[in-house]
């Protein structure tokens, strides 16, 4: 009998130069070798009768042969696999599936927002949707006993009463500040939550977006043509702006913002209430104090804010008139927007 050692040699150089041409002889690598009764299986069965002195140096050997020969193999039948797949499991010249649905409603207003914001030099910031009181609130300078706490607005999330869902995206504001890079130039898009009763000028689930931008000397000016420059890109040209004293506690001074209405043009109909004009958000100038709890010095700098909902603009941009209809994914609704990108 041979010594094991020139066996091992042999096969070793055997399976190397294997090459298989189709995947039957891949088959046939695979019995002849590595099978149960196989050729380096039945060298296991003689390893049994080496003596032990040589078992170390014989074992590496057997080891490293099998673990050549299962290498070749893998490679090899890999390579057919994927010749096989492409032969019979893609067709490249059959026509395309069709694919139907299209952008939500909301997606699509969103991405138009973003984009309008970003010419502006604004960059997209996200914060998490569960949120800490002091993020939520506190830092927004909402006092201890602010109603805006209460059960009633916000879903608290277990028994802590500083878990909860964010109520606006206003703490993503706190979110980049804390991070205290300046300058800061953000917009803020993203879901909210609130606990009221759902209605078709209610949910208790919504979108936000929220504006902020701080630096040295920073006016209330700014604001006004920032929402301005929105307004217009995003209503038409024609549409006007008005601000009305407001009240938030994050902002100092505060304001309400209304753009003419876009249905009968600032004549007056049943969408505006004739009155020819529609609020759509809240602004103002970020407060010092909410700038000092995230680290900024109030001296140096100054910034505003502002905060719309998504669905409210989207639903008098198209006419919609029940904010039920974003969140039932009605085809009929959703079809209308197709077109739209
Ligand atoms: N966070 C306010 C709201 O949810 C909106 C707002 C944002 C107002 C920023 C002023 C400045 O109603």
């Amino acid at each position: 009998m041979l010594p094991m050692k020139t066996k091992i040699a042999a096969l070793l150089a055997d399976i190397q130069q294997f090459q298989a041409q189709s995947k039957e002889q891949v088959e046939e690598f695979r019995l002849k070798y590595l099978s149960k009764k196989g050729l380096i299986h039945a060298l296991f069965d003689d390893f049994k009768q080496v003596p032990p002195e040589n078992r170390k140096e014989m074992g590496m050997l057997l080891n490293e042969l099998k673990n050549k020969a299962q290498e070749i193999f893998d490679r090899q039948s890999d390579a057919f696999a994927g010749d096989q797949h492409h032969v019979s499991q893609i067709d490249t010249s059959l026509p395309a599936v069709e694919v139907s649905g299209g952008r939500h409603p909301i997606s699509i207003v969103r991405r138009n927002l973003n984009s309008i914001f970003e010419r502006l030099g604004f960059i997209i910031a996200e914060g998490p949707e569960i949120e800490d009181d002091f993020h939520n609130f506190t830092a927004l300078n909402f006092p201890e006993e602010h109603p805006a706490r209460d059960m009633q607005d916000t879903f608290f999330i277990g028994k802590s009463p500083d878990v909860a869902l964010r109520t606006h995206t206003s703490s993503v504001q706190v979110r980049v500040m804390e991070q205290g890079k300046l300058p800061i130039r953000i917009i803020a898009p993203g879901r909210v939550f609130r606990n009221e009763a759902i209605s078709a000028r209610a949910h208790c689930i919504f979108h936000q977006i929220e504006g902020l931008y701080i630096d040295k000397e920073v006016s209330f000016a700014d604001l006004k043509q920032t929402l301005y420059f929105f307004a217009r890109e995003f209503f038409g040209p024609e549409t006007r702006i008005r601000f009305r004293p407001s009240y938030f506690p994050f902002t100092e001074i505060s304001a309400e913002m209304d753009v003419s209405c876009n249905i009968c043009g600032g004549k007056g109909c049943n969408i505006c209430k004739y009155s020819g004009w529609v609020e759509i958000l809240g602004c103002g100038m970020v407060d010092p104090n909410v700038l000092e709890a995230c680290g900024i010095d109030s001296k140096e700098y100054s910034g505003y804010a502002f905060g719309m909902g998504i669905e409210r603009i989207t639903m008098m941009k198209y006419q919609i008139n029940d904010l039920r209809l974003f969140f039932e994914n009605d085809l009929r609704f959703l079809k209308q927007f197709d077109q739209l990108v």
